[in-house]
């Protein structure tokens, strides 16, 4: 598997890509599939707040519409005017839509200052989640 620095590597350099003109919190993100193909995702907001998606929702929506299902890991990396100070987590929404499609084992990295990251589960940060 793809390891877990070359994860976050890729999150780091995609908030780059964050349209955040509003919050100025510019968010990366890089999902694993199964299979090995890693799917990117910024934030991108819009002037009717409400309407911004998150960086990881957009990684999954272009993972799903390309056919993939099955995902092993994300790595999530934000920060004001793109500078990691912290660990930005995901919200609620995006948690979600991860328990959509990822088990309680689905691997969520979160980039730290200075390279460093934390590794956390879904299950974790997303107990006794909702699912029909
Ligand atoms: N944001 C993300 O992209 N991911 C998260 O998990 C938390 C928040 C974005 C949404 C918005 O564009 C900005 O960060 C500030 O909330």
């Amino acid at each position: 598997m793809t390891d877990g620095k070359k994860l976050m590597s890729i999150a780091i350099s995609q908030m780059e890509k964050a349209y955040a003109p509003y919050s100025h919190y510019h968010v990366g993100a890089a999902l694993l599939a199964e299979d090995g193909t890693i799917f990117t995702g910024c934030n991108v907001e819009n002037a009717s707040y409400g309407a911004a998606i998150c960086a990881e929702r957009t990684a999954f929506v272009k993972a799903v519409s390309e056919g993939a299902r099955h995902f092993t890991a994300i790595a999530i990396a934000g920060g004001m005017n793109g500078v990691i100070t912290e660990a930005a987590t995901p919200c609620g929404i995006c948690r979600q839509v991860m328990s959509e499609f990822c088990g309680k084992d689905f691997i969520i990295l979160l980039a730290l200052p200075d390279g460093k990251y934390e590794e956390h589960t879904l299950g974790e940060l997303f107990p006794l989640a909702f699912n029909l």
